[in-house]
């Protein structure tokens, strides 16, 4: 098996300076919010396959059955000789692109969780020798840089992850990918659609209760990465519906009235009984939505595709 390069943009102490930051600054706003990307410590990567193996969550088998039609498609398309992936995760489905890009010359993973990505890598080259990996850890919210591989690159980011960012920081995100591309270069983007309440909530709600251990995750990753003092069994999981911002909510509700303390913030918090504190939006999209998200960061929607049952799409995009 051919080794992959590992790249990390950021020291492991200024990963551990944005923890802090972002720890600090959600538990002491009103109303009390943690953002998403520290639910992916490796078990909380491993619960993330497990969600995408459940019963009720649909969007990971609505896009394959996209990528599985389309791939061709999407080779034709793009030409890619580079595929960047964001938010890569295990880098499953993307094996049915990497089978239909004859061109293809080096696959660059890009993910915050080290766990998923080298495993990722280790299982692709095992299967493709002769494929270059060039993984990067990294936050793909922060100022990204690429390696230099031959061009055209295709940026997929896939799975939905686009939804996981809020408003104002999807456009921000999709004028820094603007800037990442020349001319010829292509996105590949995700996104779920909006459907009917049930179905969505069940979907962030299952009956296993994986997508509640996911959810708690965060807790134990704070209690682990800060020394902090908390119990995540003292919360239980919350998913909503937002009709109006069209998201699904995941929130964490204190069980009882209880104080949170991570002596190395300097930092006692109390959580009143009932008090709910946001770990994640997930949005759900129209294509009117996407086409103008895209275009507001110079980029023009050229594909879109659904599954069958019209759960999903798969978008791509050029520089305009
Ligand atoms: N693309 C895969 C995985 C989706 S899970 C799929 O479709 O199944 C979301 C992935 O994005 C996780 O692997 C998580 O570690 C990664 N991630 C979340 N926020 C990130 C960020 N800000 N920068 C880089 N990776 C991030
Ligand atoms: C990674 N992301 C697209 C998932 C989603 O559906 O928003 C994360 C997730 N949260 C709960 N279940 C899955």
């Amino acid at each position: 098996m051919s080794p992959f390069l590992l790249t990390r943009t950021l020291p492991e102490d200024a990963t551990d300076a944005v923890l802090r930051a972002d720890v600090l600054h959600g538990l002491t706003r009103t109303p009390k919010a943690l953002p998403p990307k520290w639910f992916y410590d490796a078990r909380g990567s491993e619960l993330f396959e497990e969600i995408t193996r459940l019963p009720e969550y649909y969007p990971t088998r609505a896009e394959r059955e996209i990528l599985l039609a389309r791939s061709s498609e999407i080779a034709a398309a793009t030409g890619a000789r580079t595929l960047v992936e964001l938010g890569s995760g295990s880098s499953d489905k993307t094996r049915h692109l990497l089978d239909e890009l004859p061109e293809l010359h080096t696959y660059v993973p890009v993910d915050v969780s080290e766990s998923a990505l080298t495993g990722a890598a280790e299982a692709l080259l095992a299967e493709r020798p002769s494929l270059n990996v060039h993984a990067l850890i990294a936050d793909f919210t922060r100022g990204l840089v690429l390696p230099a591989t031959p061009g055209p690159r295709l940026i997929a980011f896939l799975g939905g992850t686009i939804g996981n960012l809020l408003p104002e920081e999807r456009a921000a995100f999709l004028r820094s990918v603007r800037s990442l591309m020349d001319p010829g270069d292509a996105l590949l983007l995700g996104t779920d659609l909006v459907k009917d309440e049930k179905v969505l909530v069940r979907a962030y709600d299952d009956a296993a209760g994986v997508t509640a251990a996911f959810n708690k995750n965060v807790l134990s990753v704070i209690a682990r990465e800060l020394d902090a003092d908390v119990d995540p069994d003292d919360f239980e999981h919350v998913a909503r519906w937002d009709r109006g911002q069209e998201w699904i909510e995941m929130r964490l509700r204190a069980r009882h009235a209880l104080t949170v303390k991570i002596p190395e913030l300097d930092l006692v918090v109390p959580f009143e009984a009932g008090e709910e504190m946001r770990t994640e939006v997930s949005a759900k999209f129209r294509q009117a939505g996407v086409r103008t998200e895209l275009a507001s960061a110079e980029l023009e929607l050229t594909h879109w595709w659904t599954d069958t049952e019209g759960r999903f799409a798969l978008s791509v995009a050029t520089a305009r």
